[in-house]
């Protein structure tokens, strides 16, 4: 038997049901048996002419069949058969088997060069989308290199910014809207009004100009100039609320767009954050495009969370496909979902920097028993990151981005051995186009308090002192290491073997060595070294230090490899009393 796993959309043919066995030898023929017990499937999934829909994608073991033989595709008992539909919808003229899937796009060195036609032309498929709708999503997984040294944990990022739309939200607006339109609370010609911090308005904005229909958006105060131009562009009209009222307070985003949609005729109040259709999205397409990008290798998720809708649904996805995974949110210093996580109880909110993420109330679309933990970075250290990914990784990505990426590193700093052999994914929910006048201009961030202490790096410590680098080998002997600390007035040294870097030894390890009484002076060392000390990269910024601090005295700096220093506690006091002297 075959199993394939059907989405949301789809599931009132199977009676609600989320996974099917059939039997084929082909797709063909598991579609025939699909019909055969779930009449009405084979419509939904092909057209007219029994060609799959251009906007339906069928994945077997995680390859699209338009990249295999399509509707050929061989399947036997055990395949795993995914239906995902692309966000669009479903009144697109329908071009299956011209269109090339953005996928197949990015695997294209892979293929085969094109063969020519008689009259010249390449006899390969178009490239040819019937609308925008149909290119949301299927976003690409990039690993991190510089911004995570000194972690071992494989950090892979989602480039939700790249959707056409330039954010995450792309996905659930034509979700919300098509779900409006099937249960009949938005008629042709009608207005769509949403609260937004902008990205979800572009995402109904880009659905509701496909589909003929008016958009208000109501935006705190809070966001950027570029957000509100950008909605403007569409047509949309914007209608900007006070930041610093409560909820409550009919002056609130969430009240006046309530109340804007109440006295506008035939008008369809989207409401993200008490949508299912937000968190839904989600569940058919971004957890499931991570589970196939990484072939469902992965150990930990990462998202920042607003509504709660990319968390909620793409985790629950992922962790009904492998309960061991973990799924971490990341929330504002400010905000009330980490203290709510951590206590159950509400704290009082607070104003942040940071666009897009955090909340002053708990949204219905948040799911909190998705999650194994919530981590909370600070507006600085959110901001400061999202820079660095830009600079260092070339990753356009906004401001949730850097405090989803923040997160993650300070999560894998918990972890045994920095994560080493776990593959984390974290998403990177929008562009930095939209934050080019605060996060990415100098002058805002000085004036916000977030560039004033540039405290340099971990490197430019190193640099500054002028002791030499001390080190041990595994057989040296327990009394000539003690007499190398005393010489050189260290309490701490990495030990290396062929210039490799094996652990490091502590004056604390060898005095409780000594103190055993067991054991001889003239002793290896080896048993008592710690095998995996923290490591941290000369790049990376003095702050990364305070995190390793709280569970190690010392880090041990390599760079490229090489051993380059030891750092500790004091040292840093030392640098960091120096330069602030100055
Ligand atoms: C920039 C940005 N990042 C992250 C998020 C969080 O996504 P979600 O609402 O799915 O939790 C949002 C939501 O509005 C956002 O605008």
């Amino acid at each position: 038997m075959t199993t394939v796993y059907i989405p949301t959309p789809l599931r009132r043919t199977t009676g609600g049901q989320s996974k099917v066995e059939a039997a084929g030898r082909s797709m063909r023929a598991l579609l025939d048996a699909l019909e055969r017990t779930y009449p009405g499937i084979r419509q939904q999934l092909c057209d007219e002419t029994g060609e799959v829909r251009s906007f339906i994608n069928i994945f077997v073991n995680g390859t699209e069949i338009r990249q295999l033989e399509g509707l050929s595709t061989p399947v036997q008992d055990g395949d795993e058969v995914s239906i995902i539909p692309a966000m669009a919808g479903g009144r697109g003229k329908s071009v299956a088997r011209k269109v090339k899937s953005p996928a197949s796009r990015r695997v294209r060195r892979a293929v085969p060069a094109p063969r020519l036609s008689r009259a010249g032309m390449p006899a390969t498929p178009e490239e040819v989308y019937d609308t925008v709708l149909e290119v949301i999503g299927r976003t690409p997984l990039v690993r991190l290199h510089k911004v995570t040294r000194g972690i071992r944990a494989d950090l892979v990022a989602k480039l939700e910014y790249l959707n056409p739309g330039g954010s995450v939200k792309d996905r659930i607006g034509p979700a919300m809207i098509e779900d409006a339109e099937r249960r009949g609370l938005l008629r042709p010609g009608g207005t769509i009004v949403e609260a937004t911090s902008g990205n979800t308005g572009v995402g109904v904005a880009i659905a509701a100009a496909v589909r003929g229909y008016r958009t208000i958006f109501v935006m705190p105060d809070k966001m950027s100039e570029e957000k509100i131009r950008l909605l403007r562009a569409f047509g949309a009209r914007v209608i900007i609320t006070p930041t610093a009222v409560a909820p409550e307070d009919p002056r609130s985003y969430y009240n006046v767009s309530r109340r804007i949609a109440e006295e506008t005729p035939n008008s369809f109040y989207a409401n993200q954050y008490a949508n299912p259709a937000n968190p839904h999205a989600h569940y058919d397409s971004t957890g499931p495009e991570i589970w196939r990008q990484t072939g469902g290798r992965l150990d930990v998720v990462v998202a920042s969370m607003g509504t709660g809708g990319t968390i909620s649904g793409a985790g629950k996805f992922l962790k009904e496909r492998h309960p061991g995974l973990r799924v971490i949110g990341v929330d504002p210093v400010g905000s009330v979902f980490y203290d709510y996580f951590k206590t159950g109880t509400m704290p009082e909110p607070h104003t942040y920097k940071v666009e897009g993420i955090g909340e002053d109330f708990l949204p219905k679309t948040m799911d909190f028993s998705v999650l194994d933990d919530v981590v909370q970075v600070s507006d600085r250290d959110a901001f400061l990151t999202t820079r660095r990914l830009v600079r260092e990784e070339g990753l356009f990505c906004g401001g949730s981005g850097g405090a989803a990426v923040a997160g993650a590193l300070k999560y894998a700093r918990t972890l045994p051995e920095m994560g080493a052999g776990l593959r984390m994914v974290v998403i990177l929910p929008d562009s930095g186009s939209r934050y080019l006048s605060k996060i990415f201009s100098d002058d805002w961030m000085r004036e916000h308090g977030m560039l004033e202490r540039e405290l340099g790096t971990v490197g430019d410590l190193v640099r500054s002192r002028t002791i030499p680098l001390v080190t041990a080998t595994r057989t040296d002997a327990v009394n000539e290491v003690v007499a190398k600390m005393k010489q050189y007035d260290v309490s701490q040294l990495p030990v290396l073997e062929d210039g490799r870097l094996v652990g490091m030894i502590s004056e604390v390890d060898l005095l409780t060595h000594l103190l055993d009484g067991s054991h001889r002076p003239s002793d290896p060392i080896q048993p008592i070294i710690d095998p995996a000390p923290p490591v941290v990269d000369p790049d990376s910024p003095l702050d990364v230090l305070a995190d390793i601090f709280l569970s190690s005295n010392a880090a041990v700096v390599v760079d490229h490899g090489a051993v380059a220093g030891i750092v500790t506690k004091i040292d840093v006091i030392d640098h960091l009393a120096k330069q602030l002297g100055r």
